[in-house]
């Protein structure tokens, strides 16, 4: 049988996982099949705010590289996430009352010593994650509250791609990660504004990280997705689908397992639609371990590891 990771390499793409650091040391058959069947990852955790500056001015990046050597003896490439975001932040950070010039220090100290530690090997960084307003939120800003940067910081976003511009080799990708700005819409137009403004000022973005959770009740036309991987194109930038996970409350039955594989399909044929999308990746690649709720199997292998139809129908499409 033909692996994800040898089609995807035939159609020039990579085809990635999120990889956990723990679950990566207690279950070997859990990372023989990551390796085996994909060819880029990202650490779930362990590269993020929390796990290494887990004490003010004290920097770890040992689990985030663990994953990152897992990914290369394997021959995978790896995408760090992430540098800034509103969650999975420590406490002495959310709960120290720093004021916003504090905190903007704090924010390029993070970012310089990650970037230098982690070093030159991943491809690319997500630097700011999820910092844009979602298309229920009525806003005059662009940005909504991201706990403690903003509104704190009001220009944490472009000083963030400032720094990790800085401070990283130009062969690292500085890309925005978000959700909810797939397809085109309110959303998905606010992240354009924010690559013009970031290319108005001068500050390097190369590309954007749509996550793509997703579910068999509502997920955004395989049109829009296309339309706006390519509107993000013809502003130069390289998209990657990041984090896709489709809940699927029915897929104890076959059906809901066939509506599951179209739904990973058409995804992956509005990435292969445009040149710039570089990179096809779910949040996890089994149902034995996920973020969300285990009765909605959202994952393309099952609880032991085997194959569901979303496998065979990303193989047929790539
Ligand atoms: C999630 C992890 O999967 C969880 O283990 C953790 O508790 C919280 O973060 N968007 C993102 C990811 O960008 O970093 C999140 O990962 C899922 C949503």
């Amino acid at each position: 049988n033909e692996t994800l990771r040898d089609a995807a390499a035939r159609r020039g793409i990579f085809v990635g996982s999120a990889i956990n650091y723990w679950d990566l040391q207690k279950d070997a058959a859990y990372a023989r099949l990551a390796a085996a069947q994909y060819n880029l990852g990202t650490a779930e955790n362990s590269c993020k705010f929390a796990a290494t500056e887990g004490q003010p001015g004290s920097f770890n990046v040992s689990d985030c590289t663990s994953v990152l050597n897992f990914a290369h003896e394997h021959g995978m490439t790896f995408r760090a996430h992430n540098l800034i975001w509103g969650r999975s932040n420590p406490d002495w950070l959310v709960n120290g009352s720093y004021s916003p010039a504090n905190l903007s220090t704090l924010e390029g100290t993070h970012i310089q010593h990650v970037v230098a530690d982690v070093g030159k090997r991943p491809y690319c960084w997500d630097v700011v994650n999820e910092a844009i307003a979602d298309d229920s939120d009525n806003s005059s800003t662009l940005f909504k509250a991201a706990d403690p940067w903003y509104p704190a910081v009001e220009d944490y976003v472009y000083k963030a791609f400032a720094e990790a511009h800085a401070a990283a080799p130009s062969s690292i990708k500085l890309f925005y990660n978000d959700y909810g700005a797939e397809g085109t819409g309110a959303k998905a137009s606010r992240v354009i504004q924010l690559v013009k403004n970031l290319q108005q000022k001068n500050i390097r973005i190369d590309g954007i990280g749509l996550q793509m959770h997703v579910s068999t009740g509502y997920y955004p036309s395989f049109d829009s997705v296309s339309a706006n991987i390519k509107a993000l194109g013809d502003l130069g930038l390289e998209v990657h689908i990041t984090e896709m996970d489709v809940k699927c409350p029915t897929c104890n039955t076959t059906q809901g397992l066939e509506q599951q594989a179209a739904i990973y399909g058409g995804m992956l044929k509005a990435c292969l639609d445009n040149d710039n999308c570089r990179s096809f990746e779910t949040w996890g690649f089994t149902d034995k371990y996920t973020w969300l709720d285990q009765d909605t199997y959202p994952l393309p292998f099952d609880k032991n590891l085997q194959p569901k139809p979303a496998v065979a129908e990303l193989l047929s499409i790539l």
